[in-house]
Order: C-alpha cells, then structure tokens, then sequence
C-alpha cells in the first residue's frame, strides 16, 4: 500500500444510518452498521490523507487519526455533508439515509388507543444528489446504491442521476455483501466502465476505491 498517494486529498465519508424520530421514545433506521464507511476512512487515513467521517449513530470506534462528526438524522447528515463538503477533495456517500421521515416528530410520547396507528412520512433530502449538483470542478464524488434487483442497471441510473464520478452497487441478497459483514461483493461503475469485483473486505474495497478516485483526478 502506498502510503503517500493520498498525501495533500482531504477525503470526506459518510457512514452508517439514519434515525428518524417518532417521538422521544421511537425512531425509524435501518441495518447499517457503519463498516464500510469507517473502512473506507480507515484505508484513506493510511493511504496519507486527511479524513472527515460524518457518522450515523453506530457502534464502532473512530479510526485513530480521523476527524469525527457525528449526526443523527438524515436532515442533520445533509447539514454536516454541505459544511464538510467546501473543503473536500475526494467524497464518498457509504451511508444509508432514509429516504423518508415521520411528517412530524411528537414532541410527547405516542399513546397506544384502540385504533390502527397510520403514520405519514415526508422526503427527506437527497444528500449524493445535492453533492452532484454542486461539485466543484476539482471535486470527485462517489456514490453507493444498496439493490435489491437489477442491480447494475438501478445503479446506473442512480449514478447519471445523482452526478456521481464513481458508484459503488451491492445487491443486500448476496452472501457476504451489504450490511453488517466484514465483507462486501460490489459492481464498481464509472461513466464508461463497469466491473463485478469478487467478495473482498471492506477495507480493501475502500483502497480500491481511492486508488480509482486518483485515477479520475489524472485522467482529467
Ligand atoms: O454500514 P454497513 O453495515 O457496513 O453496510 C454498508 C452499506 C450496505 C450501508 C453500504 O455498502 C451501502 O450500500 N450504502 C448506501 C446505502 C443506500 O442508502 O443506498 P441507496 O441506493 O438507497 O442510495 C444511493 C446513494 O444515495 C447512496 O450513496 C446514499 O448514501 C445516497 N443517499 C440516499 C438517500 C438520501 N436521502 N440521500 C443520499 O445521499
């Protein structure tokens, strides 16, 4: 491992999940554990670069070296991503952000009646769209797309979409792959390159991911 490419990259990760809140008692999230981000920031602080982690709530430590921003909602992700984002380099979206929240978040606990609980939920932003949309020139973003069908084309359409430089697609049925494993089995996709990489760690897929960052950036 060259542990001087990334040397000067201000790399900026998101990790881990979301939680929604329905009242001061409940929350809405999902299965996100947060490895894959934090290996990705793991493998960009040994690679010399200097790393921000805006985190879901999540129990892993923070890779040493690595400056921490912990968020709990998907509104307050898009909060930090915007800051964090005016000084990155290199960007990438690993977290899983509910796409949607409760419409209003009961200031009091939800009492239990007789009836049926129907709850409405409203959109959240779209935060790898948002990064898209106002990257800077020198900005390389890379986006993920959890499937659960079609993979490579959701993933495409995702990345045209979302205006990402590099996307990063795992298919949550396949073993090995996705949420809560040391491991993940990924499509990796460019804007003219698509390649299925076998199951490899998560930290060595965030090596992968760098080094293809700091492909783009030459090429350009
Ligand atoms: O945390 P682990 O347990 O290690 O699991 C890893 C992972 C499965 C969470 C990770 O590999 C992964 O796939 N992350 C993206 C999950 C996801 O939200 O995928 P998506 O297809 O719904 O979203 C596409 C992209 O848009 C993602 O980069 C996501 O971060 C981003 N997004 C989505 C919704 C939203 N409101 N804002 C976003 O920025």
């Amino acid at each position: 491992l060259d542990e001087s490419l990334l040397e000067g990259k201000r790399v900026l990760i998101s990790a881990g999940p979301t939680q929604e809140s329905l009242d001061p008692v409940r929350y809405i999230t999902n299965h996100s554990s947060g490895k894959q981000g934090y290996a990705i920031a793991k493998a960009a602080k040994r690679m010399g670069a200097e790393v921000t982690l805006v985190s879901g709530p999540v129990h892993l430590p923070i890779p040493e070296g690595v400056k921490p921003v912990f968020v709990t909602s998907a509104q307050e992700m898009f909060t930090a991503m915007k800051e964090e984002s005016v000084q990155a380099d290199y960007i990438i979206m690993a977290a899983a952000v509910a796409d949607y929240r409760p419409a209003v978040a009961a200031q009091d606990k939800i009492k239990k009646t007789g009836e049926d609980l129907v709850l409405k939920m409203v959109r959240n932003p779209d935060i790898l769209a948002w990064i898209g949309q106002h990257k800077a020139p020198n900005q390389i973003v890379c986006g993920f797309a959890m499937e659960t069908r079609d993979l490579d084309q959701n993933a495409r359409e995702k990345m045209i979409k979302k205006n990402c430089d590099l996307l990063i697609a795992n298919n949550l049925k396949t073993p090995g792959a996705g949420f809560q494993t040391d491991t993940n089995v990924v499509t990796i996709m460019t804007q003219d390159h698509l390649e299925h990489l076998p199951k490899i760690a998560k930290e060595d897929l965030g090596v992968l991911i760098l080094k293809t960052m700091k492909e783009i950036e030459k090429e350009r």
